[in-house]
């Protein structure tokens, strides 16, 4: 497995292959590789000849403040968030290695953005509401480096978890509104046994947190059941679903939202596929997750 620094030396690569007939699949991380990544990295080994797994962990997407607003608590600056973001990449690249990567990409900070750097891509409406409405310009930032890496490592296949779905549809946005050539697949979330979506952040729970983080996937559950049931009022289950996640204490709710699939709009009666998202912190971490039903 080759490790890559260089922005110049990745696109050679790329072209090299490229010549030579090869598919490149990429699976674009910020590290911190748990169980998750991993499976995502086998399926897309078992997809194309060539896996690329870029590791940059991505300071213009933290933003400069979480913002304080009705239930969210800015518990870190952005800046912080970025600061202690896990980084191991010894133990990241042996992980890649083993779920059958090819490349590892990890190029600093300041070749992505030096001084100079002043081009940002920014998917309206699509960015400002969910998650987007708490971290202002996260996911301009996302949308940035999705671009600046599709045009370094020139994938035919980028994969994305279900997990962060927004991310997912505004990738998507990205790549067909700037006629990007890249096919985007959305796996689906990875969740631990008893339904925790897997994340990097779930490292930052304690044990008794760690159980209180459950609720998220129960409360979707809640969710999709009395949906198959029949209730169509997308209030009243947002209400039943509030209601057992502050059962938790350690538990605070930052939004539960029904909304459509492809504007992200709030929908007030379910007649149709729907994405029901919820971002709850769970002491000092924020967590989220989400199903279509
Ligand atoms: O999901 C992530 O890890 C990041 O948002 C991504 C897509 C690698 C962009 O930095």
């Amino acid at each position: 497995m080759k490790i890559i620094r260089s922005i110049k030396e990745m696109s050679n690569f790329s072209q090299m292959m490229h010549i030579k007939g090869k598919t490149i699949g990429f699976v674009p991380t910020m590290g911190a590789l748990h169980e998750g990544h991993l499976t995502l990295i086998r399926q897309v080994h078992k997809e194309n000849d060539i896996v690329v797994v870029s590791i940059f962990v991505n300071p213009i997407q933290f933003g400069p403040k979480w913002l304080w607003l009705k239930e969210a608590k800015p518990r870190s600056s952005g800046l912080e968030d970025y600061r202690r973001y896990p980084r191991n990449l010894k133990l990241d690249a042996q992980l890649c290695e083993k779920a059958g990567a090819d490349v590892i990409f990890c190029p600093e900070a300041q070749q992505m953005y030096p001084g100079s750097y002043k081009t940002y891509v920014n998917v309206s409406d699509l960015s400002d509401c969910l998650c987007g409405k708490f971290r202002p310009g996260h996911f301009k930032g996302v949308a940035t480096v999705a671009t600046k890496l599709f045009n370094i490592v020139n994938p035919d296949i980028a994969y994305f978890g279900q997990k962060d779905a927004q991310q997912a549809i505004i990738v998507k946005k990205t790549v067909g509104d700037l006629n990007i050539p890249v096919q985007i697949k959305v796996m689906p979330t990875i969740r631990e046994k008893d339904g925790l979506a897997m994340s990097s952040r779930n490292a930052y729970l304690n044990k008794e947190e760690r159980q209180d983080a459950t609720v998220l996937y129960q409360a979707l559950i809640l969710a999709k059941n009395l949906i198959r049931e029949g209730n169509i009022n997308a209030s009243d289950i947002i209400r039943k679903m509030r209601q057992l996640i502050n059962k938790k204490k350690r538990a605070q709710i930052q939004y539960i939202l029904i909304v459509d699939l492809k504007d992200l709009k709030p929908v007030d009666k379910i007649r149709d596929k729907v994405l029901v998202a919820l971002s709850v912190w769970i002491g000092k971490t924020r967590l989220i997750d989400n199903i279509i039903t």
